[in-house]
């Protein structure tokens, strides 16, 4: 038997209950192009970036919920012996109208789109350049994703925390560019990862695969290893002058000197000449400058750097002034020392600013991009680098310069490349103080949406920009090609014999 009292809070609760399930799903329009709209919390089927269907007097229009929150509201009852107001709770929550006709609207029933309305929807705002297919829909699943590939003559922003997919993505958006477009791309690859980018996995006789391994034969990987089909190396005369005193640690006032003689051996050299087993001379030279010049590169190591071609071979400059193939990836992974990285880093960016009136368009991508152009250059070779991606952030457009950044910290990243970028795509991102940094920066796409990207498993992005019709999530698809950059195996966690 209930004690006595129980049977009336029984009562009340069924009367809140069917009072929170008897809420309708209905959203207002007082614009025409955004909404308000309430639910029940039973059942929630509607989500923050899921796409809707509103419905009224025979008209629909096709949405999407930007903002969802739980909140609570006082209602009459009328139930006789009962309370006469009681606090219920519902979802509220804000959303766009992407295809409104203008048209205001009260009380229309909201419902989410099935995947095939969605679809639809997207067909219909379709570019008529290439697609570029990345994957489906997260919360439209079977719909394909599409990138605007024109959208790439904007700047582009990739971030999200580490293990997040970002490489593995930027792979498969580099192989939709090969493939469906004619673009230039020059990789900075820190990691080694794309130096596989030309082989296809699982060669299938598919029709995208056959494809891709045209287009892929148009890459070419330089890097200091056997596999490398070019090796990674330029001459000391092909870095630009301020990057050599830099790199040589000088200064044009403190070390007059050795800058002078830095100055006229430079002068004195030609293009093509052995000019670093020339500064290796220098440690024989009468002359105590050229002597103590000689002294510091020897002191600094840059003597033995594997980068000097020491007058053999194609230089790396000279690739990036008359390319042979259509996608250089630098495997900066497979150089001995980080100072031969950022100097390689350095003269790319470099020499692809000095020759931007040629107004040649090309996406220079920059995985890692913390480490090449940081909010604080730690040494003054990576400040210089770092000045030239500003450089090209800010004017590159005009000249065909697009970047493509990628990093795990955003914050870290130069304010000037980060601002200019248009395009975004974000993955898994924990950190509130980054997701708020981002919002600020990104401020055309809904704080709300920006925020879910706490909870995406991996590949799963939020995609926003001048390359997609509405800022919404998407789940990348599988690669084409081969991963670079292997994990280190983790056989020393299996037991061992017992
Ligand atoms: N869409 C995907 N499908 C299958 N595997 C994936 C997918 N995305 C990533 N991976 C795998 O998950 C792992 C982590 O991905 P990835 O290296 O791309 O992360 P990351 O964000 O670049 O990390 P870091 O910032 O540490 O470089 C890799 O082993 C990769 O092969
Ligand atoms: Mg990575």
């Amino acid at each position: 038997m209930s004690e006595p009292g129980t049977s009336s809070v029984d009562d009340y609760r069924r009367l809140i209950e069917d009072l929170e399930r008897g809420i309708r799903p209905v959203a207002t329009s007082v614009d025409g192009r955004q909404f308000a709209f309430q639910a029940s919390l039973h059942h929630l089927a509607l989500q923050t970036g899921g796409y809707v269907v509103l419905q009224r007097d025979g008209e629909t229009s096709f949405g999407q919920i930007l903002t969802l929150r739980p909140d609570s509201t006082e209602v009459q009852t009328g139930a006789d012996g009962g309370p006469s107001r009681v606090t219920i709770r519902l979802a509220r929550g804000e959303g766009v109208i992407l295809d409104g006709d203008g048209r205001t609207f009260h009380d229309a029933l909201a419902r989410p789109a099935s995947s095939e309305e969605v679809e639809a929807w997207f067909s219909g705002v379709r570019p008529h350049r290439s697609a570029l297919t990345i994957g489906e829909m997260l919360l439209a699943p079977g719909v394909p994703a599409t990138l605007d590939a024109g959208g790439f003559n904007r700047h582009t922003f990739m971030c999200g925390q580490s293990g997040s997919g970002k490489t593995y993505s930027l792979g498969l958006v580099l192989e939709q560019l090969l493939v469906a477009t004619s673009l230039r791309m020059v990789i900075l690859d820190p990691n080694s990862d794309y130096v596989r980018l030309a082989e296809v996995r699982d060669d299938n006789g598919s029709d995208l695969a056959t494809r891709y391994a045209e287009a892929a034969a148009d890459v070419t990987v330089w890097g200091n290893h056997a596999d490398a089909d070019q090796p990674l190396a330029m001459q000391f005369a092909d870095v630009d002058n301020a990057a050599q005193a830099a790199l040589l640690g000088l200064d044009p006032v403190k070390d007059r000197e050795e800058y002078a003689a830095l100055d006229g051996i430079l002068a004195g050299g030609r293009k093509g000449q052995a000019l670093i087993s020339g500064l290796d001379a220098l440690l024989q030279s009468e002359n105590p400058d050229v002597h103590q010049l000689g002294l510091r590169a020897a002191n600094l190591g840059v003597l033995n750097w594997s980068i000097w071609s020491q007058g053999r071979g194609r230089s790396l400059v000279e690739e990036l002034e008359e390319p042979t193939a259509r996608c250089l990836v630098v495997d900066l992974g497979s150089l001995d020392t980080v100072e031969e990285q950022r100097l390689i880093s350095e003269t790319v960016l470099s020499t692809l600013w000095r020759n931007r009136s040629r107004r040649e368009p090309c996406l220079v991508v920059i995985d890692e991009a913390h480490n090449v152009c940081p909010s604080r250059p730690a040494d003054a070779v990576t400040s210089l680098a770092t000045g030239y991606a500003a450089l090209i952030a800010a004017e590159g457009r005009k000249f065909g310069l697009y970047l493509l950044t990628s990093t795990q910290r955003p914050q870290k990243v130069n304010e000037e490349v980060l601002s200019q970028c248009d395009n975004l795509l974000l993955m898994r991102m924990n950190s509130e103080a980054d997701l708020g940094y981002l919002s600020d920066t990104f401020s055309y796409v809904s704080p709300s949406l920006i925020q879910r990207a706490t909870t995406f498993g991996l590949g799963e992005t939020l995609v926003a920009g001048k390359f997609f019709p509405h800022a919404g999530y998407v789940k990348f698809g599988a690669r084409i090609s081969q991963e670079g950059g292997a994990d280190i195996p983790t056989a020393w966690a299996d037991p061992g014999p017992s």
